[in-house]
């Protein structure tokens, strides 16, 4: 089997027993090897998906720049999509990104913007600013974008569906903008009504968990999975 190019090899990633972890469990254990994909986990997903819905809308063409504020995986992802499909991309972030995530994503080709602090609101600021000064710039913005729990509806959800014949009964996610676990669970749900949806996040980054009042998130890590917000497409 051959592949048009590496955008096409993400997805189908397997799922596996973990069955030395659950030797005393009643059930089984699978984890989904994300780390298949090109870039090595599951926001390769995210990046084709946003790309590729922007072109499908017409809001992005030939020859655009793509802002994005991000210091994560799918600034990586996006790096490699924009690569293959010949976009220019910016990627904003705090200063403390480190320097090994910075060289990786200037060496796939992307324009890096260092900003000061630890917050994640001032790099959307940055790529706010810069998106709306540079003629031909558009924001993806993958914590509003619907498209981004729609590829797990479309992709990750009917892959773990497909690969247990249905036999699931809970599903555990990392959280991030909350895509995974909004498209993956809310397709399990409509699929198998008991099952569980499980979101996971550090103790020290506790964002689901925290409420207005309490001390604020940003002020507490500096390492975090979210940056700080569950966005519009997403469930709660
Ligand atoms: C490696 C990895 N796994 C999972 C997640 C969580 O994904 P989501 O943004 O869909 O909640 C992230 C998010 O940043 C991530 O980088």
């Amino acid at each position: 089997m051959t592949h048009r190019d590496l955008i096409a090899t993400v997805r189908r990633t397997p799922l596996v027993e973990l069955r030395r972890l659950a030797k005393d469990l009643p059930g089984r254990v699978l984890a989904k090897l994300e780390m298949r994909n090109p870039c090595g986990n599951v926001k390769d997903r995210v990046a084709v998906a946003l790309v590729q819905d922007a072109e499908s809308r017409g809001l992005l063409k030939p020859g655009m720049t793509i802002v994005e504020p991000t210091g994560g995986n799918t600034g990586i992802g996006l790096a490699f999509v924009c690569a293959i499909r010949g976009y220019r991309l910016i990627l904003t972030m705090p200063e403390t990104m480190s320097v090994e995530r910075v060289a990786l994503l200037r060496q796939l080709g992307a324009g890096v913007v260092l900003t000061p602090g630890i917050l994640m609101i001032d790099a959307v600021a940055q790529a706010q600013k810069i998106a709306n000064e540079l003629p031909g710039a558009v924001i993806l913005d993958q914590f509003r974008n619907p498209a981004n729990p729609e590829i797990h509806r479309r992709t990750t959800a009917m892959e773990i569906w497909q690969d247990t014949q249905g036999e699931v009964d809970s599903f555990v996610s990392a959280i991030g903008t909350g895509g995974t676990i909004t498209g993956v669970g809310e397709v399990l749900k409509q699929k198998r009504p008991g099952v569980r949806i499980i979101g996971v996040e550090p103790a020290n980054a506790a964002i689901l968990s925290w409420r207005p009042g309490g001390e604020s998130p940003d002020s507490r890590n500096r390492r975090r999975i979210r940056p700080g917000s569950l966005e519009p497409c997403n469930s709660r």
